[in-house]
């Protein structure tokens, strides 16, 4: 058995065809035939029925299929770093979440290159989720975003806790409170824009997603709570006061949950740090739930610490320092 095979294979399975994974892989039919054969006489198993179109896997192959999946990736992971590890990148390419860019990201970058002048900074837009893929391939170096991520390559700093304010269209009839309670906004339309939820383990109560509206009257009547945990940040945040917002809107990003807001077309929940856009059509009011915050992550990878992330989590703390805000300081644990 050997990778070139396993290659062969995944690209089969992966398009069900061999004329799709010949232009995919730029190998021509018969030799993808002849290395899937190969490998399955290695193995002495079946892993892809041919007589059906399209192609079939066997269930030994889907089960193949999975396992030798991960396996592929994480060879891919090890080859990047360790191409990395022998010519490190002298520039630093951090993805962010955009609503870490209305924070404090801009100064964070200010401070870092008053120490290091040199550097070269990449930043790229890319959401939570997708930082773990990106850290693992090298094409970032660092990521910081709003979720927490459980993955053996991975090592995370929790920088802080943003208190999440409430977004309100001016004129808004709770618009001059300036304290407000969530069960206060239950029965508005709740605009979500999370791209990554939250881990299952971490939460509890049910959720749907799109628009939805939710009959309370069949919630009240119904005294099982519902097994089908919520992993929408904002819903969870509800649900764990008990409370399910009337109606809400998925949108696919915060800029459109702003937009969206501005427009008088319901309310929304953003970390304090956006509190300055869209002013002349947004109130942004805070909320009396002291636990009502939004985790900031730093992510790196665990083997390989970009040399210049520890004059970059540097210039994290410094600008804490200078703005009063309460951090506790950390430090990774492999730094080469
Ligand atoms: C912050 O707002 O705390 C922050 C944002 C981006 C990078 C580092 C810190």
């Amino acid at each position: 058995m050997d990778l070139k095979q396993l290659n062969a294979f995944i690209a089969i399975a992966d398009v069900k065809s061999f004329s799709a994974a010949a232009s995919k892989t730029g190998l021509s039919q018969p030799t993808l035939s002849r290395l899937l054969k190969q490998l399955e006489t290695d193995m002495d198993v079946e892993l892809i029925d041919r007589y059906h179109r399209p192609l079939h896997l066997t269930e030994a192959g889907a089960f193949f299929y999975d396992k030798i999946s991960t396996i592929l990736t994480e060879i891919d992971t090890v080859t990047s770093m360790t191409q990395r590890l022998s010519a490190p990148s002298s520039g630093l390419n951090i993805g962010f979440v955009p609503s870490v860019l209305y924070g404090l990201l801009p100064e964070v970058i200010a401070k870092l290159k008053q120490s290091s002048p040199d550097i070269e900074v990449n930043l790229k837009d890319i959401s939570s989720y997708q930082q773990i893929d990106a850290l693992k391939s090298g094409e970032i170096d660092i990521g910081f975003g709003r979720f927490a991520h459980q993955d053996p390559w991975i090592q995370q700093i929790l920088l802080r806790h943003e208190r999440y304010m409430v977004a309100l269209p001016k004129g808004h009839l709770l618009a001059d409170i300036d304290e407000q309670r969530l069960i206060d906004l239950a029965n508005n339309r709740l605009i979500l824009y999370h791209q990554t939820h939250l881990p299952i383990a971490t939460t509890a109560a049910a959720t749907n997603a799109t628009t939805h509206k939710v009959d309370r009257k069949k919630a009240s009547s119904n005294k099982q709570p519902s097994l089908e945990p919520v992993t929408e940040p904002l819903l969870h945040l509800f649900a764990q006061y008990g409370i399910s917002p009337f109606m809400t809107t998925t949108v696919s990003d915060l800029q459109v949950a702003l937009g969206l807001v501005a427009a008088g077309e319901g309310i929304t929940l953003v970390p304090a740090s956006l509190k300055t856009v869209r002013t002349e059509q947004i109130v942004y009011r805070r909320l009396l739930h002291e636990n009502a915050t939004s985790p900031i992550y730093l992510h790196t990878l665990k083997d390989f610490v970009h040399p210049k992330i520890p004059d970059l989590l540097s210039a994290i703390y410094q600008v804490y320092e200078r703005r009063g805000i309460t951090y506790r300081q950390q430090s990774f644990t492999s730094q080469r």
